[in-house]
């Protein structure tokens, strides 16, 4: 094929970025109302780049297809795709609750503000000393994930502090390995057999109250079909006040990516419910990656273009702040800020000592060349949560656009940061 066939026209490629985004007059791309080259003069790249009202308007789609569709639910942020105060603020600001994995993102939940009965705590492996700031902190739903968890919660919890059991109901989504979760063989939750024998002995608990069960089959899931499977598995277990159905719902990385919209999503969960539990029961969904993902983008700058065939275009990031492609091979799209659409594909590679460190295979960039600067579009999620020091790379600053105001909510990584946990012997 020839190269040319690869190149999007521009209305294309923006279709990638954050709802919004637009060419000014001299072509260079604005996201959330901001020229980028103008955030990169002033914050400098990497740059992880929101586009705020974006982030509220999916989170307010959710919420309005929750409400359309079930009559008593709500929704809480999977913080992990997003985990600084900025974000939980706005999140808080929003009305909704967050779930958080964890000491850390249940201590930038409360710093942002969120109401610790809005907030469900997850994890496989939380330690004694987050079961007592979970219920010191009085969070709202401690999900079960397991019997060691009951055990500790029941010497710990003076009030009966409600719960949720993690089910794994046997579903395998159709999505990456690494981020499949209810399979058979996973480590989330318990088994059909053994949630049955929890749930009895989590009745008969005077410490603590099972309000419901928790499925959380996966992540970029591109298809409703296998919530429904999973809803029916966790039906067979009795009828429950509470189910909380997990997030999942996929976003658009690449053209060939074709998410249903969080109202079809809504939708579908709403219509599997409708079949299979209680009517009178509360939904929860907790969406992490289809609330974030789609409203961010990455800043780089180019450093090297090298060779023709195959040309390099190194930037000054990679996988210090973009794990996924190293981890599970995600395709993102990326493109010169000033000259959008057209081109022939490159090898996008990052700075970093390896070579599993390419951000794009085939990203089909216009004549890049060094000082241009890059985007990279659907970054919003699990990007900036996974950034990392890898060859002293120093994580980037994140800031939030609004209507052409640009906010800086998290500044960038110095050296002496870099070296702030350093302890020097004698
Ligand atoms: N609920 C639970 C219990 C979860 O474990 C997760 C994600 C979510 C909700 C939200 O899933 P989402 O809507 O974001 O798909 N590090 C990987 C993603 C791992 C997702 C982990 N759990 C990545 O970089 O893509």
């Amino acid at each position: 094929m020839p190269a040319e066939t690869f190149a999007a026209p521009a209305a294309d490629l923006l279709g990638l970025f954050p709802p919004g985004s637009r060419l000014d007059p001299d072509g260079e791309l604005v996201v959330g109302g901001c020229r980028l080259a103008g955030l990169a003069a002033a914050w400098g790249t990497p740059l992880y780049v929101v586009a705020e009202a974006a982030v509220r308007d999916r989170v307010r789609r959710f919420r309005r297809a929750l409400e359309a569709s079930w009559p008593r639910a709500r929704m809480v942020f999977a913080s992990k795709a997003f985990p600084c105060t900025a974000g939980y603020r706005l999140m808080a600001g929003e009305g909704i609750g967050v779930d958080v994995a964890g000491a850390g993102e249940l201590a930038m939940a409360l710093a942002g503000g969120v109401d610790p009965a809005r907030i469900v705590l997850h994890g496989n492996a939380k330690t004694p000393a987050e079961l007592r700031m979970a219920l010191d902190a009085g969070v709202g739903l401690i999900v079960i994930d397991n019997t060691d968890d009951i055990d500790r919660l029941e010497k710990m919890a003076r009030a009966r502090q409600p719960v949720l059991l993690r089910v794994l109901p046997g579903v395998r989504p159709d999505t990456y390995d690494a981020v499949a979760t209810g399979q058979a063989g996973s480590k989330f939750g318990l088994p059909v057999p053994a949630a049955r024998a929890a749930i009895g002995r989590l009745r008969r608990s005077d410490r603590l109250r099972l309000d419901g069960l928790h499925v959380h089959i996966g992540s970029q899931i591109l298809s409703a079909e296998p919530y429904a499977r999973a809803i029916e598995a966790v039906a067979g277990l009795g009828e429950f006040g509470v189910y909380n159905l997990g997030g999942g719902l996929g976003v658009r990385y690449t053209y060939t990516d074709h998410p249903p919209t969080p109202e079809d999503w809504v939708g579908a969960l709403a219509g599997a419910a409708r079949q299979f539990l209680p009517a009178d029961a509360e939904l929860i969904i907790e969406p992490g990656r289809s609330l974030v993902g789609p409203c961010g983008v990455t800043l780089y700058r180019v450093i090297s273009v090298k060779g023709d065939d195959p040309c390099f275009v190194a930037v000054d990031g990679g996988m210090g702040d973009n794990l996924d492609v190293a981890l599970y091979g995600q395709r993102f799209e990326a493109t010169i800020t000033s000259r959008v659409g057209g081109g022939r594909p490159v090898e996008l590679v990052g700075r970093h000592c390896e070579s599993g460190d390419r951000l794009i295979s085939g990203a089909v960039l216009r004549d890049p060349r060094p000082g241009d600067l890059l985007a990279m579009a659907a970054t919003g999620a699990y990007c900036f949560t996974m950034a990392n020091n890898y060859n002293g790379a120093l994580r980037p600053p994140v800031v939030f656009c609004r209507d052409g105001q640009p906010s800086l909510v998290v500044r960038r990584e110095t050296l002496t940061d870099l070296m702030s946990r350093d302890v020097t012997p004698g």
